[in-house]
């Protein structure tokens, strides 16, 4: 048994901020931004917008390219590390949107990991033979955590959410999973929450992304080449079997280092961050999501999933396109979702 990509989905909001924007905002420049990290803008939530609206708006994506109800769906994951509060989890509040009557439901965080997470999750579920089909979606709302007078971070990070649909089949599928974590690296790039020991919280900080970013690239250019390799070698396979790497969307010079690193030819590392910036859990669905609309996945493609983020931790995956359930073609199920 297997556990397969049947449908994918996304949801922007629709609110650009431009890099020009940022430059009335804090003391920064649009070429600083272009050349340390390849952003020119990324998305914003509107205030009526959050983790679980957009998380439901990328599944009803998903749902329709893999030509499924949410009724038929038995599990729900959401991958998240800003949800819309601490509890109840927002895969049950997509459940509710959904009409997922019968699905399961729960979040997982693992920062910009936590899209590999759930994935690692459904599948052992669906390999395991407990479920059929799981819907992973990873939604952020990171600019409700963002100090937007700290021109070290805010520059960096954007709204959005994709979706995945895993279906039970005989071939293809996704994995092996290999999944890391150091908690020593937890004070390079951290958020306090709202159950925070106030010691633990320094008024400037508030619950905001705190990041030492150098420390964090070096980390992130390492830790994504390392894993890959696994991942692939457990696989049995080469890096010259691999047709496509989409990794987490962090930096422009992050993903060209490691595909640099892996003699992976640019044109092979999909990367849309100059129009998005970090989504965190959402970047690599999304990512996945606008490759395939754009037709560059074929049936029988290996296509490398990696990530890293706060924890510290990083992971990587590997998926044997399958192609679509309802094979709809992309023009229309993103027209079938949009607001
Ligand atoms: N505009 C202008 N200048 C800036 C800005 C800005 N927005 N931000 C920092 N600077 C300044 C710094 O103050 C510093 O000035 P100084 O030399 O006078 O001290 C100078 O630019 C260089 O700063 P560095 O931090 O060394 O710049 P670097 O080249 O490392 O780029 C960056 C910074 C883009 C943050 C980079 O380190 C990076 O991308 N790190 C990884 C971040 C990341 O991917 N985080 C993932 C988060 S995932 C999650 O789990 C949430």
């Amino acid at each position: 048994m297997a556990a397969r990509i049947v449908g994918v989905g996304k949801y922007l909001p629709s609110k650009v901020l431009t890099n020009a924007d940022l430059e009335r905002m804090v003391e920064t420049s649009n070429e600083w931004i272009v050349d340390r990290t390849g952003i020119r803008e990324r998305r914003l939530a509107a205030d009526d917008e959050t983790t679980a609206s957009m998380g439901t708006a990328a599944a009803r994506m998903a749902l329709q390219t893999a030509g499924l109800r949410g009724d038929q769906i038995d599990l729900i994951i959401c991958a998240t590390c800003s949800p819309d509060g601490m509890f109840p989890a927002s895969a049950s509040l997509i459940q509710e949107a959904l009409g997922a009557s019968s699905a399961a439901a729960f979040d997982i965080n693992a920062a910009c990991t936590g899209f590999l997470a759930a994935m690692a999750t459904a599948t052992q579920f669906i390999n395991a033979g407990v479920y059929e089909r799981v819907l992973v979606v990873g939604a952020e709302v990171l600019s409700r955590i963002i100090d937007w007078s700290d021109r070290t971070t805010c520059v960096l990070f954007g709204d959005g959410a994709g979706a995945v649909v895993l279906e039970r089949g005989e071939t293809g599928g996704v994995g092996p999973f290999v999944l890391r974590s150091d908690g020593a690296g937890a004070r390079l790039l951290y958020a306090r929450g709202p159950a925070s020991s106030p010691n633990d919280i320094a008024q400037s900080e508030g619950f905001c992304i705190v990041m030492d970013g150098r420390e964090v690239f070096k980390f992130a250019v390492r830790a994504m080449e390392e894993v890959t390799r696994q991942a692939i070698g457990q696989a049995g396979l080469t890096v010259e079997d691999i047709d496509f790497v989409v990794p987490h969307q962090a930096n422009q010079r992050i993903i060209s280092a490691v595909g640099k690193a892996m003699n992976v030819s640019p044109e092979r590392m999909i990367s849309n961050v100059e129009k998005y910036g970090n989504t965190s859990s959402a970047s690599i669905p999304v990512a996945l999501c606008e490759a395939w609309e754009e037709g560059r996945f074929k049936p029988g493609d290996r296509i490398a999933l990696v990530a890293f983020g706060g924890g510290l931790v990083w992971g990587a995956s590997l998926v044997e396109w399958t192609g679509l359930g309802s094979r709809l073609p992309a023009a229309a199920a993103t027209e079938a979702v949009r607001p």
